[in-house]
């Protein structure tokens, strides 16, 4: 008889770093105590078989898989992407028979797919009985990511939700992916707050990742740019894009170095100056999350609130002092 494999994985908010992932840039997220659950055993079929709590249509793969990227049911497309990519780096993946539940709220930002992607990585090492680090997991996981959803999405979601720790904000740069974890001061409590579903399919977030290449073009690489290398853009979208992006890596390192000095209303501030370089240079908000966060800023504790991950929805994340 085989042995059960049980694997549980968390999703994520990000405090602050966003649209930056993508350019090599620092990110700062978090693993919420949601999560992602697969349990069931591996066989010597070569067919993964799947049922879902959250999902209508259960799954049935043959293994090896041409093309992930039409699976059908669709949630099957990010399993698929995974399986797809431990193929492609050589590792042969036994059958398997099991079922996912979640906790994580699908379609909010809060990154279920990550979660998926890497809880299906993590089953399909274990019962291939090979190692892999945490960093190679997350990158095939956004490689099965970009297969499934067609989004260019960075690293953020998979390597914060791959090597979180409970209640310790995720310092990456996305560039080296070098890890810092900065424990959460007992003083202060994140919120997360549910605004609007949203996908990321078939958003804008495909065109910004395109602008970000338009200005790498003209001023080089966007994680190493100042402020004074914006002299060279004449296009004013790109400009601004560029002005998000540089002034957003500065404020998630002083949004670092204040959490570590209990220096709170900073790290709030910074959190509003995100939100509002979000909401005017990069134009990833709406005026529901406008409201939320307003909103979330009049009640009593608030330092900071921010839209958090991907935005055009989703949710927003606020600092409270306790
Ligand atoms: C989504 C993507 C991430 C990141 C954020 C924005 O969550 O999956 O890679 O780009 O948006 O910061």
């Amino acid at each position: 008889m085989t042995d059960t494999v049980h694997i549980s994985v968390p999703g994520r908010v990000n405090l602050i770093g966003d649209h930056t992932d993508y350019t090599g840039g620092l990110v700062m997220p978090m693993t919420r105590d949601t999560r992602t659950t697969v349990t069931g055993q591996g066989n010597t079929s070569r067919v993964w078989n799947l049922v879902s709590h959250d999902e209508a249509d259960s799954l049935s793969i043959a293994l090896p898989i041409e093309d992930p990227s039409s699976m059908q049911p669709r949630w099957g497309r990010y399993v698929a992407g995974v399986l797809f990519e431990l193929k492609q780096l050589g590792i042969e993946v036994p059958g398997f028979t099991g079922e996912i539940s979640t906790t994580i709220p699908i379609g909010s930002g809060l990154s279920s797919s990550a979660a998926l992607e890497i809880a299906i990585a993590r089953t399909a090492i274990s019962i291939a009985n090979v190692v892999l680090t945490d960093a190679d997991v997350a990158l095939l996981c956004q490689r099965a990511e970009h297969i499934a959803s067609g989004v260019p999405c960075g690293i953020m979601d998979q390597l914060c939700v791959a090597i979180g720790r409970p209640n310790t904000a995720t310092l990456i740069d996305c560039h080296s992916l070098d890890v810092q974890h900065v424990a959460i001061p007992d003083e202060i409590e994140i919120v997360t707050r549910f605004v609007s579903h949203r996908t990321l399919v078939g958003s804008e977030y495909s065109e910004r990742v395109e602008d970000c290449r338009q200005v790498e073009n003209i001023i080089g690489p966007l994680r190493s740019a100042t402020i004074n290398d914006l002299q060279k853009i004449t296009d004013q979208r790109l400009l601004q894009r560029a002005r998000h992006v540089i002034t957003e890596n500065q404020r998630v390192r002083d949004f670092a170095a204040a959490l570590s000095q209990k220096d709170f209303a900073s790290a709030g501030g910074l959190m509003l100056a995100s939100h509002h370089s979000l909401a005017n240079d990069y134009e990833t908000s709406n005026d529901q999350m406008e409201r939320a966060v307003q909103d979330m800023m009049r009640e009593p504790g608030f330092l900071g609130a921010r839209m958090t991950g991907g935005g055009f929805g989703g949710c927003i994340v606020g600092l409270r002092r306790r």
